[in-house]
């Protein structure tokens, strides 16, 4: 159980991880996370199930680390077993069906949008990927979004909103999905409602049990205190308070 099967290095960041672990294989659905401890005194750390594949008991996780992965490059080979590896977890949220989406996210925020197109163009959507970043920090990554968006937009932190705004407007975007950074996903937001479009968006919180018992994750959703992971870590991106979101993210760092 928890058997690392494959690495496969996109950068020096960033590079999957393919585990063996049938529960999770087979129970996982898009917007799905694990919570992972690479080493016997490691942090416990989530990350979101990429991909699966039931028949051969696999989950795959994709790690990015800004710093480079040296450190845990060291931690992880083929053959090693995880100490710890828990999940399904999250709420999977509704997939939208039909649609013309767009899906925007940074660097490594990009990642846990991945299963989630993967399942709008399965789902019969028009997908439209914005990468707000155009260095190495996404572009190992661009194959991957290419597979299944229909279009992909290279954008950089300067010209993302107006970038947003036009494929808006030309596109006749019915729904954005969105990840990254607070004070990013704050902006998206503002601009989805501003055109009147449902966005929905994927929360990055500190966690500790990922089971809703500790109360680390506490996000303010619609005027309420949810769990990002038991309510998330999908939330409407309309009703997130992202000024209290970025404030209590400060005090872990
Ligand atoms: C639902 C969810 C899905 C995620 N999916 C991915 C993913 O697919 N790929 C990916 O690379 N990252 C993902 N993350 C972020 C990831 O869990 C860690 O935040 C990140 O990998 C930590 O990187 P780091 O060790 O460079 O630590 P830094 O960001 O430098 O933080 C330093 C230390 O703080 C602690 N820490 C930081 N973030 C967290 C956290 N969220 N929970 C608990 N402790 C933390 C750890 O001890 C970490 O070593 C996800 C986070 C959430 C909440
Ligand atoms: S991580 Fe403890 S309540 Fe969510």
């Amino acid at each position: 159980m928890n058997e690392i099967v494959e690495i496969f290095p996109y950068s020096s960041r960033t590079m999957s991880v393919k585990i063996r672990n049938g529960i999770v294989a087979r129970r996982a659905r898009p917007g799905n996370f694990v919570i992972v401890r690479f080493s016997e005194h490691g942090p416990r750390l989530p990350f979101s199930i990429v991909d699966t594949y039931p028949e051969r008991e696999i989950v795959e996780i994709i790690l990015h680390r800004a710093e480079g992965l040296d450190e845990i490059q060291k931690l992880l080979r083929p053959g090693n077993e995880l100490p710890d590896l828990l999940g399904p977890l999250g709420k999977a949220p509704v997939i939208d069906k039909d649609l013309k989406v767009l899906c925007c996210g940074d660097g490594a925020g990009f990642v846990p949008l991945l299963p989630i197109i993967k399942a709008l163009h399965e789902n019969g959507c028009t997908v439209i990927s914005v990468m707000s970043e155009k260095s190495d920090k996404t572009t190992c990554l661009s194959d991957e979004i290419e597979n299944y968006s229909d279009k992909v937009i290279l954008a950089s932190d300067q010209n993302l909103n107006q970038v947003l705004k036009d494929t808006i407007a030309e596109k006749g975007i019915e729904k954005i999905w969105m990840a990254g950074p607070s004070d990013m996903m704050k902006e998206i937001a503002e601009i989805a409602k501003a055109k009147k479009i449902p966005a929905d968006c994927v929360l990055n919180m500190v966690m500790i049990d990922g089971i809703g018992l500790c109360g680390t994750c506490r996000v303010i959703v619609g005027g309420e205190r949810k769990q990002t992971c038991t309510d998330g870590p999908v939330f409407d991106a309309h009703l997130v308070d992202f000024d209290q979101l970025s404030n209590r993210q400060r005090l872990f760092e």
